[in-house]
């Protein structure tokens, strides 16, 4: 819990701090980020901390994006561990839906509690590699967060996209390079990945995290409503231009 005076939303709902929690000046990196919870019996409100060294998705917006979703968004999120991510997501899209979707059954007891004092967040025990087995219980969503340590890692973004991604829905996928090749240079795999979604989708951004090493955070879109996207980086083709 913290005081939401130190904030100020920087959009849909993310609030940013420069403060320390004490209050005092904070020095370079200490920048916090925090969502605010509603309560389901409408007594008030909590604000979360989110800490980016345990949120790739936390990462990625001190690094300047903010993920193009609002309220009543829908967000299907694979590989959602105990849902630590997803409840930030949770807590931005408070009139929408985020679908879980873990396969570890030992993490999948966590999350499925943590899903229970939340009616947006919807648990689904399935491997990312089959949308067509969970199809039936998920809409077309506005975004698809993926966070998934595996060798293909494209193929699988790109198998769900192809099921549930909106025309004009977006795609944010961290890609860890060591899952898919542990001595292979890294800006090689990055390549591939990116020309394997490239085939598909639209590559509007990739962005390298502070402090998750050997990870790439890429943003992609539908070809078809990329073209007029404003927050399309026209020359990001390739993962070589990084901020
Ligand atoms: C790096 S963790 C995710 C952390 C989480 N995104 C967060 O920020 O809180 C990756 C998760 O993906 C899950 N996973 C890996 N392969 C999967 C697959 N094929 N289908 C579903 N989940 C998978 C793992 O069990 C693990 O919990």
């Amino acid at each position: 819990m913290n005081d939401c005076a130190d904030y100020t939303e920087i959009g849909c709902g993310i609030y940013q701090s420069q403060a320390s929690p004490a209050g005092q000046a904070s020095k370079a990196g200490q920048t916090q980020l925090a969502t605010v919870s509603r309560q389901e019996d409408g007594g008030g409100q909590e604000f979360r901390a989110w800490d980016f060294r345990h949120s790739k998705l936390a990462a990625l917006i001190l690094k300047g994006f903010v993920p193009p979703i609002n309220e009543s968004s829908l967000v299907l999120y694979l590989g959602a561990a105990s849902g630590s991510t997803a409840s930030h997501i949770s807590d931005i899209v408070q009139n929408g839906l985020v679908y879980v979707l873990e396969f570890s059954p030992t993490v999948m007891k966590k999350l499925i509690s943590r899903c229970e004092s939340r009616q947006n967040m919807i648990p689904i025990f399935a491997d990312a590699n089959h949308p067509e087995r969970y199809s039936y219980l998920v809409d077309k969503v506005d975004l698809i967060y993926q966070d998934i340590a595996q060798r293909n890692q494209a193929e699988i973004a790109l198998a769900n996209a192809e099921y549930f991604l909106k025309d004009d829905g977006y795609l944010i996928l961290m890609i860890k390079a060591r899952s898919i090749d542990s001595t292979a240079d890294t800006k090689e795999i990055f390549k591939k990945e990116v020309g394997e979604l490239q085939k598909r989708l639209f590559i509007l951004k990739t962005v390298k995290l502070p402090g998750y090493r050997d990870h790439l955070a890429v943003i992609a879109r539908g070809r078809s409503s990329a073209a007029t996207d404003p927050t399309a980086d026209s020359t990001a083709s390739a993962p070589t231009r990084q901020p």
